[in-house]
């Protein structure tokens, strides 16, 4: 025998089902604006995280010169090249090797290489750009994405 369920079976399922939807609605809310407030800010370590001029030039530089065309920042980009909020942390904060990477394209007569574009930075811009992605590297993201090595 098919049993259907009833008018008022069907209404009180409504009223509880929607009552309990909204409590769970509010209980996550509330737990969200407590995690955002505990959160002192987007930042794990103790540098100045101002945005100085020279990371809003690096910026400017990452976006003329379409970096985000091979590489991908906090998640968002290409995937040609490697992920490069991380590359501060990867190479253990060695300024010159990261400029390096940018600065020597050497492909030793090799064809089928993935390469860089050759940029013609001058040492400035180079440091704007190093400092630009220092500054995102130090972005706290919580795992998400998770971190893809180089
Ligand atoms: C046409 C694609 C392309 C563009 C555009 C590009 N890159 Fe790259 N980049 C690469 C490739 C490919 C490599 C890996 C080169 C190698 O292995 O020799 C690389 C390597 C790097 C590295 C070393 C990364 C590591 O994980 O060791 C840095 C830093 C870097 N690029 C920064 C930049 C910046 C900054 C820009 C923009 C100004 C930029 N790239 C634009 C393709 C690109």
């Amino acid at each position: 025998m098919i049993q259907t369920l009833s008018k008022e079976r069907a209404q009180s399922l409504f009223y509880v089902g929607g009552i309990l939807l909204l409590f769970l609605f509010l209980a996550l809310g509330f737990q969200t604006a407590l995690d955002l407030s505990s959160q002192k800010s987007l930042y794990d370590s103790s540098v100045d995280h101002e945005l100085s001029a020279n990371v809003i030039l690096g910026k400017t530089l990452w976006d003329k010169n379409n970096c985000s065309g091979c590489h991908t920042l906090l998640g968002e980009g290409s995937y040609f090249g490697s992920e490069l909020d991380t590359v501060f942390s990867r190479y253990q904060g060695h300024r010159e090797a990261i400029k390096d990477s940018i600065r020597f394209i050497d492909t030793y007569g090799i064809r089928e290489r993935r390469v860089m574009p050759r940029f013609k930075f001058t040492e400035s811009e180079l440091d704007a750009i190093v400092d630009f992605l220092r500054y995102a590297s130090e972005i706290n993201i919580k795992h998400w994405p998770t971190p893809i090595k180089g």
